[in-house]
């Protein structure tokens, strides 16, 4: 087994760093080791109510075998892949194309992709963005793979509504190979569609939720046929698991996170920001602000309203836009910092011309140099005023590491859960307005189970829901 390659680093969250009432004291952070022990005692014993836990081990469960060989099957047969899905059904697949790809991979040209598919991943129903991206495709030389873990979201059913007619008509006799459903193995619309049709399909696994479905076919088949290393992302977050199972505070990673982020949400810092210096990993703090905040926003069994904000930034850009508030603003954010200690080129300054004064401090440098100089800035500025500010250190953007990233991630949201009480897994909240779109759409008969679908159980048909929110004047 490989060994973890990041670091935590939270020093700067403690009291000896930002003051007694800004940063976690002594005290405090000793009750946290000893909570979150217990909370990852727990979660280790629900291990085989949260499968996802198991994606990186299991071979079964990740179906890695299949979606290798599809891909294989399907190598220089398509110039692009169209992933129709939404939420937890396209932000980690995202987060791997940016990180683990080279930045503009659709412009490239296809020998500089290796003739590797260029990868839409769209997860809105925006009829310009939609119609734009089917200008630039040529469905003939194009794979639609549709996500869905319910196999019934409203803006993804509206998405393969479109590509099946497409494929359809432009393609004739073989369009079903244009398309691969991922889905759960029996619930929903899509499966039956999948088994009528002798349709390509692969399953999200039971008891996988969208948000921690990136390492299951929902990420790693789409993130395969772009040429992404699946394999060495399923190893890092391999090696993550065994960090992130042990109670030993002083190496888990995902505990001393937890603890940072929930000791300090406790004393009133409910925002969290997370700030990478890396254009790579930008959208891995997209993909951790749905897991963290329809994971943990919450209303508890208590009634308490419960869950941190989580907050997108990017280093240096945000630098110019949100470090004037995050200094002087209110102090109620904790920081995390992604750093990346080594990247695959730089970008020498050049001498300035004579008749450029005043630039001479950059001349012999980089650009690699100044953005570490800037990351080192803010991380200093932040402390100095007080506030919470830790860094999650990459030594290299790999499958490896972002595969450790994630997964540490994961469980540190789970260990979270934990320490606010809630259920971590459910999202009724969201569950209701998908009900409710679709009862605006047109939908009609019995809601099944709608307590289960966040709506009070007096909503017994898609037509009184309609009914109700069209009288309500929203
Ligand atoms: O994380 C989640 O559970 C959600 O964000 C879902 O992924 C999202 O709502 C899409 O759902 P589905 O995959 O069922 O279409």
């Amino acid at each position: 087994m490989s060994k973890t390659s990041i670091r935590y680093e939270y020093r700067g969250a403690l009291a000896a760093a930002v003051g007694n009432a800004d940063g976690l004291t002594p005290g405090e952070w000793q009750n946290l080791q000893k909570e979150t022990a217990a909370c990852v005692q727990k979660i280790n014993a629900d291990r085989p109510k949260t499968p996802w836990r198991d994606l990186p081990t299991n071979r079964k469960l990740s179906q890695i075998a299949a979606v290798l060989k599809s891909v294989k099957a399907k190598a220089g047969k398509f110039d692009d892949v169209v992933v129709m899905g939404i939420g937890g059904s396209a932000l980690g697949l995202t987060a791997l194309k940016t990180a683990l790809r080279p930045p503009f991979w659709n412009l490239l040209s296809p020998r500089a992709r290796r003739k590797q598919p260029r990868l839409w991943v769209m997860d809105n129903v925006d009829p310009e963005e939609f119609a734009a991206m089917l200008e630039l495709v040529d469905p003939r030389r194009t794979l639609f793979n549709v996500i869905s873990k319910s196999g019934e979201t409203a803006e993804t059913m509206s998405q393969f509504l479109v590509a099946l007619d497409l494929v359809q008509k432009c393609i004739g006799k073989q369009w079903r190979r244009h398309l691969v459903i991922t889905t759960d193995a029996a619930k929903g619309i899509l499966r039956p569609v999948a088994e009528a049709e002798a349709l390509e399909s692969f399953v999200v696994p039971n008891g996988v939720g969208g948000r921690f479905s990136v390492l299951s076919p929902v990420g790693l088949f789409p993130a395969a046929m772009i040429g992404i290393d699946v394999k060495g992302l399923l190893a890092g977050a391999a090696a993550m698991d065994k960090v992130v199972t042990s109670t030993d505070f002083a190496t888990n990673l995902a505990a001393q996170g937890a603890a940072v982020q929930i000791g300090l949400y406790r004393k009133d810092k409910p925002l969290s920001v997370m700030m990478p210096y890396s254009a790579a990993l930008k959208d891995v703090a997209d993909w951790y602000r749905q897991l963290w905040a329809e994971s943990l926003g919450k209303t508890r069994p208590d009634g308490a309203l419960v869950g941190p904000t989580p907050i997108k930034a990017l280093g240096v850009t945000d630098q110019h836009s949100q470090v004037q508030l995050y200094r002087e603003g209110p102090n109620n954010k904790v920081f995390t910092l992604l750093a990346v200690e080594k990247f695959a080129c730089d970008v020498p300054l050049p001498d300035a011309p004579e008749s450029l004064k005043g630039l001479e401090y950059l001349e012999g440098h980089s650009m690699k140099k100044l953005f570490k100089a800037e990351e080192k800035a803010t991380a200093w500025a932040l402390v100095l005023s007080k506030r919470p500010t830790t860094s999650l250190v990459v030594p290299r953007v790999t499958p490896h590491s972002v595969g450790e990233i994630l997964y540490m991630l994961e469980v540190q949201t789970s260990i979270a859960g934990e320490m606010l009480g809630i259920n971590t897994y459910n999202q009724p909240g969201v569950e209701a307005g998908k009900q409710a779109t679709m009862a605006l759409m047109g939908k009609t008969g019995p809601i099944p189970d709608p307590s289960s679908k966040g709506l009070p159980s007096e909503f017994k048909t898609y037509e009184q829901l309609r009914d109700t929110i069209e009288k309500s004047g929203a």
